[in-house]
């Protein structure tokens, strides 16, 4: 079967298993932001912090997994123009967004330790999460990116 084109960036379908994780996460931010005194603080803080760089992320790092799918069972390939925005947003950003997990990672260390504290037991496990998201991104998603990044420039010769 021949493959067909993605037309653009913006018609790549973003997995929504990752999406439903950033939404989770953020819900749950918000709600223990609004707390008042220090948990509220430090949960806003965090919030602050994670709301430009989960839509950065999903821009850029969820869309080049969307392509993935397509891709691996040769439905559809991506154009040029699509593939060379990504590469190019992830060049431009991969540094900074690497940088932006330390600041999210100290403040969520911040609120892990407030919640252990002030014993509550769902501020804590929340701060564990987001610390495993991090992780996993910084392990897996990231390197991955940069690995489709690559395969696909190479396959289209870019
Ligand atoms: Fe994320
Ligand atoms: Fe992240």
């Amino acid at each position: 079967m021949k493959s067909k084109l993605l037309t653009s960036y913006e018609k790549i379908q973003m997995p929504e298993a990752l999406t439903l994780e950033h939404e989770t996460l953020r819900a749950e931010l918000i709600r223990w932001a609004r707390e008042p005194g220090r948990i509220g603080k430090a949960a806003g803080r965090v919030t602050r912090l994670c709301e430009t760089h989960f839509t950065k992320e999903e821009d850029i790092l969820l869309r080049a997994f969307g392509m993935l799918h397509d891709i691996a069972s040769d439905r559809a390939r991506p154009d040029v123009a699509a593939v060379a925005k990504i590469v190019a947003h992830f060049g431009s950003q991969h540094d900074a967004m690497r940088g932006q997990h330390q600041s999210i990672n100290t403040a969520i260390d911040n609120l892990f330790q407030l919640g252990r504290s002030e014993q509550i037991p769902d501020v804590a496990e929340l701060a564990a999460m987001l610390k495993e998201h991090e992780r996993m991104e910084d392990d897996v998603v990231y390197p991955t990116v940069l690995e489709i990044a690559r395969s696909v420039q190479a396959g289209m010769g870019i």
